[in-house]
């Protein structure tokens, strides 16, 4: 008798991981939200006097909800369904993969209790003490040996794009996050690093800076490589190209940390290497963007009519707009206007919320109904959803652009006499408005979250099941 596909694959985690995508979604973009009203309306860090919820605090809890709860479960619910369905087999273990999922989200509620109170390590995106980093380890290290394994005993022989950039992805975190953490802990809640001064600085950014170009970029690539082909039912662009973009990619990714420490005691050699590093970067950057937006060549016309495509088509566009900035931004001239301005955070968001969000929406949009054999409950709540973010995104990035070059521009303006036109005071006063717009921005997209959050909550409790023919398994169009 033929297999059901609930006994063919492991749906059941990825149903997990996938719920669980939204709800941290909507939980770290809430705090998003709230951090920057306290920066448009800075009473807001004492409305009650406990340190529990003043920025400094709440800013590691978002950036860590943001991009481990929401871009890691994500991560977790779509590799485990591509490697499942370009492979043609099963995970290659149930209690594994519950393992990572149980494990992942005990991370996270670590986390949401640490940070608040204060326990920190002061590594930005390393936040976690080592308690914390240790099931870290362990949990990446099952990750490694579910999908790993699960390709090993996989039933076609090739191994789709896709899968490399999730290995990839898989690899070099497990890599990063152990270099960087390794510590010397002198009580329960308390370490020193491993390095000291400028290796310390180094070592920190050679992790920051790959955790953007491994977790947030070649894993979402991984995302865009499966998920575009079928929203759009056209093959990936040039599957040559999708070769010669993973190779290009993570050989120069891996360099280019030092332009997070221009005009710093870092050696000037090392500075002008990351920067030339992170110019290159434009080019794999660019060609893998091109193969995904052109993989619709052909079906333009499904753009007006599919939502769901459009969220994954606009998400790779910010994909490229942020992969020229970026590059802009390490030229050394330029990061002496931009570094420690709101053109980085700006930066930060076009990447964030245009490249990482929405590709993970989109991908969710087409993932959810399959895994739970529904309907999706609305499309046109989808509609909704992507005019909402777009909106709040253009908003955001906007207002980061000017506030950031006005700093920027007052900070180093001086008068005939050589004293500072500006005081440090009068910069904060004139970035007011932008705060606002960009507290507005947030608004848009946390809105559209909560619109997403209930289409799917109504697309899974319901009772309008989705043809069979839909959800057979097939190998992903290449
Ligand atoms: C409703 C949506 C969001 C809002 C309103 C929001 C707001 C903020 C604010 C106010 C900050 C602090 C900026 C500062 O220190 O001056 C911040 C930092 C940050 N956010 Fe978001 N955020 C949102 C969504 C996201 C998402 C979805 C991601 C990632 C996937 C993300 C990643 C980050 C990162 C990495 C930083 C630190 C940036 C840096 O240090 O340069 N944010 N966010
Ligand atoms: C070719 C690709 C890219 C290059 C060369 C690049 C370069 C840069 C540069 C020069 C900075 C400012 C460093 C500073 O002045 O402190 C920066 C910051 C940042 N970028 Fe990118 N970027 C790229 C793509 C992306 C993408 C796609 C994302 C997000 C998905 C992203 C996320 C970030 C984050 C989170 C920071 C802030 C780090 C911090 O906390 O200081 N970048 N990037």
């Amino acid at each position: 008798m033929a297999q059901t596909i609930e006994e063919t694959y492991n749906y059941k985690v990825i149903r997990q991981f996938a719920i669980m995508t939204i709800v941290w979604g909507v939980v770290g973009m809430a705090v998003g939200v709230y951090i920057a009203a306290e920066l448009t309306w800075p009473w807001l860090n004492n409305i009650i006097d406990v340190p529990y919820f003043t920025f400094s605090r709440l800013r590691p809890l978002h950036t860590n909800a943001v991009i481990f709860a929401f871009g890691g479960s994500a991560l977790f619910a779509t590799s485990y369904y591509v490697v499942q369905r370009t492979c043609n087999v099963r995970l290659i273990s149930d209690k594994l993969a519950a393992f990572t999922f149980w494990g992942w989200q005990l991370v996270i509620v670590l986390a949401a209790i640490t940070l608040p109170l204060g326990i920190t390590q002061s590594k930005e995106y390393a936040e976690l003490e080592w308690p914390i980093d240790i099931l870290i380890a362990v949990v990446w290290i099952v990750y490694a040996i579910v999908f790993f394994g699960t390709i090993a005993k996989r039933r076609v022989k090739h191994i789709y794009v896709a899968n490399w950039f999730y290995g990839a992805f898989i690899i070099t975190i497990a890599m990063l996050h152990i270099f960087n953490n390794l510590a010397v802990p002198v009580s329960m809640w308390k370490s020193y690093s491993a390095y000291a001064g400028v290796q310390d600085a180094m070592v920190q950014w050679w992790y920051g800076h790959n955790a953007v170009g491994f977790f947030l970029t070649a894993g979402f690539l991984g995302m865009m490589y499966y998920f575009v082909p079928k929203q759009a039912e056209r093959p990936v662009y040039s599957y040559r190209l999708s070769i010669v973009h993973f190779w290009a990619l993570i050989f120069t990714y891996i360099w280019a940390g030092p332009h997070h420490l221009h005009y710093t005691a870092l050696p000037d050699w090392t500075q002008s290497l990351g920067m030339a590093m992170s110019l290159i970067l434009l080019a794999p950057s660019w060609g893998g963007m091109i193969n995904g937006i052109m993989t619709l060549s052909g079906a333009w016309e499904k753009l007006r009519s599919d939502p769901i495509l459009r969220f994954l088509i606009v998400s790779v566009s910010f994909y490229g707009m942020s992969t020229f900035e970026g590059p802009m931004m390490a030229i050394k001239t330029v990061n002496a206007l931009s570094h420690y301005t709101d053109w980085t955070i700006g930066h930060v968001h076009s990447g964030a919320l245009g490249w990482v969000a929405l590709i993970s929406m989109g991908s969710l949009y087409y993932l959810i109904p399959r895994v739970f054999g529904r309907k999706l409950y609305s499309l046109k709540l989808v509609e909704l959803h992507f005019w909402t973010a777009t909106i709040g995104i253009v908003l955001y990035i906007c207002a980061m652009w000017v506030s950031g070059i006005t700093q920027g521009l007052m900070w180093r303006a001086v008068n005939p006499d050589g004293t500072l036109t500006y005081s440090f005071v009068e910069s904060v006063q004139a970035m007011h408005p932008y705060y606002l717009t960009r507290w507005l921005g947030g608004m848009f997209f946390l809105f559209g979250m909560l619109v997403m959050a209930y289409n799917i909550f109504k697309t899974v409790t319901s009772t309008n099941e989705m043809e069979i023919n839909d959800r057979i398994p097939t190998v992903a169009a290449h």
